[in-house]
Order: structure tokens, then C-alpha cells, then sequence
């Protein structure tokens, strides 16, 4: 009986010291008003690395957030300088760009899976220039890879791979690029279903 007397005055005081240090913790803010009052675990705010915006003595600029060095590229950057967005870049890939992958089922048939998800809205499955958004008239003017001609001149059925690599990788008028969308590898893969649907396969 004692001892339990003992135990619970015991946690009495462990409460009334806790509420104790609660109440002096919230209210040490009170006496500034611009005072953040007692802060627990400070390296929470403040942490060890620098900020991005933070000044940083070990720069010359004294600036945390530096420029990579030149002529570096991220790791998996595919560079597509060679072939820029112009008229000439165009033609250009369209002439010397070749896709590098094999034309197989398995390729085929991610091509496909990619191109129902990115294009089919506008060029519709079969490439017929007749997908949804243009059925329902929020988008015209998607010519067809069978039969319609390209605004950059010829025919859609004779574009080679590298210009459909290029009009992917940048867009062309209304049609927007993919290139943040698709991956260079599956950018190919997209093209080669293209030129099955240019055949109406
Ligand atoms: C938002 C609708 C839209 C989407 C999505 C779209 N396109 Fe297009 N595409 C167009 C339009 C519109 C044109 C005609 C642009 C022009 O020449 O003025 C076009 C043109 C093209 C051309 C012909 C380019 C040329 O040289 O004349 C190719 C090839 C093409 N698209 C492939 C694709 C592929 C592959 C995808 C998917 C990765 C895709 N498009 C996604 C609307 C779209």
C-alpha cells in the first residue's frame, strides 16, 4: 500500500515537471515576438549540407548552387546537338539517322504499346490521322502516315526513321515534343512501329 502511494507520487512529479518544461518551452517565445522561442534539435533547422540558396564562402562567386562544368552531361544524357531543331536538322537526321535496333516482335510490340499511349489521341491506332481528340474536334490538321503529306514537303508514307525520330524528339507546329516523355531507345522503338503503320500494317 505504501509503495504504491510512493509509485504515484512519483509519476505525479514526473507529470507536473513535464508539463512544467511544456509550458516554459511554448511561452519562451512570448517575451519576443520575432523570437523563435526554444527550439528542440536545432540541426533539424539548420542542417549540415549547405541550402541551394545559401551564400558559401568555398566558391569564388560565393554561391552554394554552382553551374556543372562545361562540357559535362548528366549520367544517361543522350546529346542531340547534331541534329538541331531546324528545317536543315530535319533533313539531315533524315538522311544519316538509322535506328539502331533490331526489328523484332519484342520491339515492335513496346512500340506499339508507347505509341497507343503518346500518339494514338491524335494520330489515332492505325495512324489514320483520326484518334480521339480529333473525332471529338479539340485537335485538326493530324495528317495521315499512309496518305497525308507532311508540311515540311513530300509525303508522310516516304518520312524516313530519322525524321520521325526528329519530329518526336522535337514536335512540329502543333504537335509537341515527347522528348521528356520517351527515351531516346524508346523514341526508336516508336519510330519503327511508325513506319509499319506508313505501310498499313
Ligand atoms: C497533340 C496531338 C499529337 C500527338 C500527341 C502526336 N502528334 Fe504527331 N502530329 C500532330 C500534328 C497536328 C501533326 C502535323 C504537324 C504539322 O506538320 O504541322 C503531326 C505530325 C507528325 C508527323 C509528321 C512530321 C513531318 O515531318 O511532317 C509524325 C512522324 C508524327 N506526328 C509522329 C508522332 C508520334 C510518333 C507521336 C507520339 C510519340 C505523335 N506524333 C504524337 C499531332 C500530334
Amino acid at each position: 500500500m505504501k509503495g504504491s502511494t510512493l509509485a504515484m507520487n512519483k509519476n505525479k512529479f514526473v507529470y507536473t515537471a513535464f508539463l512544467a518544461i511544456a509550458f516554459a518551452a511554448t511561452f519562451s517565445a512570448c517575451k519576443d515576438k520575432r523570437s523563435t522561442g526554444l527550439e528542440y534539435a536545432r540541426n533539424m533547422y539548420d542542417p549540415i549540407a549547405y541550402n541551394p540558396d545559401q551564400p558559401n564562402k568555398n566558391f569564388k562567386d560565393g554561391k552554394t548552387a554552382q553551374l556543372p562544368p562545361a562540357h559535362t552531361k548528366p549520367v544517361g544524357f543522350t546529346e542531340y546537338d547534331e541534329y538541331p531543331n531546324t528545317k536543315e536538322g530535319y533533313e539531315a537526321a533524315g538522311v544519316s539517322m538509322v535506328n539502331p535496333l533490331p526489328v523484332d516482335t519484342v520491339n515492335l510490340a513496346q512500340g506499339k504499346h508507347l505509341f497507343t499511349v503518346f500518339c494514338s489521341p491524335c494520330h489515332g491506332d492505325k495512324g489514320d490521322g483520326q484518334g480521339h481528340l480529333v473525332k471529338i474536334e479539340k485537335f485538326s490538321g493530324v495528317p495521315a502516315y499512309q496518305t497525308g503529306s507532311s508540311s515540311r514537303g513530300g509525303n508522310m508514307v516516304d518520312l524516313t526513321a530519322g525524321k520521325i525520330y526528329h519530329t518526336i524528339t522535337y514536335g512540329v507546329n502543333n504537335m509537341g515534343s515527347h522528348a521528356s516523355q520517351i527515351s531516346p531507345t524508346d523514341r526508336w522503338k516508336v519510330v519503327m512501329y511508325v513506319q509499319q503503320l506508313q505501310k498499313g500494317q
